[in-house]
């Protein structure tokens, strides 16, 4: 089974320690929901995984194979992909060049008109083909943007608040999306605030505060967990 092993990650911005001694395990075939209040370090922690910048110590191991020094496009090759916070698409490309963007990169040629559309059709966003990407709704550019993703057929799937900011209708297919991911010999790890949705669709929660994994485990591990039922469940503990 392949895992994604987080150990004794460190991140300092100048005096400020971003993430502290970090370390879990993401393994294949579960959802692990990375959860924490504003400024918890959840996304530093998916940027120093993916390679946009070093920890200061701690490593990275992906299949045994460690990556902590490897470039974000060295870790791409591997396998190993995210999709951002705030959306990163091309917004003056169609959502079908959008899309066959990562095709080009990782079909060969002959296959990447076929893909694009199988991925158009997959993602509900065939009727925008020929429309610019900057003109449709903020929840179809977060589909987009993980189809983008799914494009390169990660291994390792990072999801930095896909739900973030959109429509429930929206909302409930990027769910179904992600849950689809399950059973694919993927390695999935969502950033969600929504409980709701966390615990609908987590097999495994890390909790995050101020830089440290405060706690995890299985939904029911944490549901009872006191920081978190303070904190998001709202409950005097
Ligand atoms: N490149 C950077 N330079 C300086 N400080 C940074 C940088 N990136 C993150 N930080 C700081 O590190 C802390 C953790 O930020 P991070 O974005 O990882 O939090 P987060 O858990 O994703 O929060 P949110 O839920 O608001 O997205 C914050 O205080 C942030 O200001
Ligand atoms: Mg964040």
């Amino acid at each position: 089974m392949a895992s994604f092993r987080i150990e004794n990650i460190t991140k300092a911005f100048g005096k400020f320690t971003a993430l502290n001694q970090v370390s879990t395990e993401l393994d294949e075939d579960l959802i692990s929901a990375i959860i924490g209040p504003n400024g918890a370090g959840k996304t530093t922690l998916v940027n120093v995984c993916t390679g946009m910048f070093p920890p200061d110590s701690g490593g990275l191991f992906f299949d045994s194979r460690n990556v902590t020094k490897q470039p974000s496009h060295k870790r791409v090759q591997l396998g190993i992909a995210r999709t951002f916070q705030i959306v990163n698409i091309f917004p003056e490309l169609t959502v079908r060049e959008n899309i066959r963007v990562p095709l080009l990169y990782a079909r060969h040629k002959t296959e990447v008109e076929e893909a694009a559309d199988a991925l158009l059709d997959t993602y509900g966003l065939a009727r925008f083909r020929d429309t610019r990407a900057v003109n449709i709704s903020h929840g179809d550019q977060k589909l987009l943007e993980m189809a983008m993703a799914i494009a390169v057929a990660p291994k390792v799937l990072f999801l930095d608040e896909p739900t973030a900011g959109v429509g429930m209708e929206e909302k409930e297919k990027i769910i179904e999306t992600v849950q689809r991911f399950k059973g694919k010999n993927m390695i999935t790890a969502i950033i969600e605030h929504d409980m709701e949705t966390v615990f609908r669709i987590a097999d495994r929660i890390i909790v995050m505060n101020e830089g440290e994994v405060i706690a995890q485990g299985s939904p029911e591990e944490i549901k009872s967990n006191a920081f978190v039922r303070k904190i998001y469940l709202k409950e005097e503990v």
